[in-house]
């Protein structure tokens, strides 16, 4: 079957907290293009975070999935009921997945649900302006380059 067939998206529960997670975030190729390659992560800050994360009306927050195992997480962020917006945030943990239009896949999916909502109509998303697969991601779906600040590429999508 096509890798994309068995992707699945699934609002994170705190059962998505694992070793595994903790290693991506710790990962150096990982993070390369992230701020989060500045903190050491460990099973509690990740517990803070997931705490936070689904405590926040403003997120919703999704476990990537590939044949039941979980890959890599993706956000509906900073959604903004005054501005209509949201931010689209996705991370490909499992490095042997790269390339095979999971992410590219799971933005499709972001658009669709923001769609559904019916209360976001504008998507918004950052990359580092050397992070070139996400930013392939997100032109692939429709996003237009906005502004640069700091080395990210800022994109928006209306919808
Ligand atoms: C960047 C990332 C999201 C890409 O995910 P992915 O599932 O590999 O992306 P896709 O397979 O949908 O690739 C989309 C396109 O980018 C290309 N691509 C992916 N990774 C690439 C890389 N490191 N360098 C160059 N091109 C790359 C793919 O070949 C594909 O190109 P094509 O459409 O011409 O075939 C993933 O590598 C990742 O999660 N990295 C760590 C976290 C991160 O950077 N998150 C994004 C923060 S903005």
């Amino acid at each position: 079957m096509e890798t994309i067939d068995q992707i699945r998206l699934k609002p994170a529960t705190m059962s998505l907290l694992s070793q595994k997670w903790v290693d991506w975030l710790n990962d150096i190729e990982v993070v390369r293009f992230s701020n989060q390659r500045n903190q050491m992560h460990t099973l509690d800050s990740q517990r803070e975070f997931l705490t936070r994360k689904l405590n926040d009306p403003s997120s919703k927050l999704f476990g990537i999935f590939f044949a039941c195992a979980h890959i890599g997480m993706v956000e509906l962020g900073n959604i903004n009921p005054e501005r209509d917006s949201a931010e689209v945030r996705y991370l490909i943990g499992e490095k042997t997945l790269w390339g095979k239009g999971i992410a590219s896949f799971v933005v499709k999916k972001m658009v669709e649900m923001s769609r559904e909502l019916q209360t976001i109509k504008l998507l918004e998303a950052g990359a580092d302006t050397r992070n070139t697969g996400s930013i392939k991601v997100l032109l692939k779906n429709g996003f237009q380059p906005a502004h640069e600040k700091d080395d990210i590429q800022w994109f928006r999508k209306v919808i």
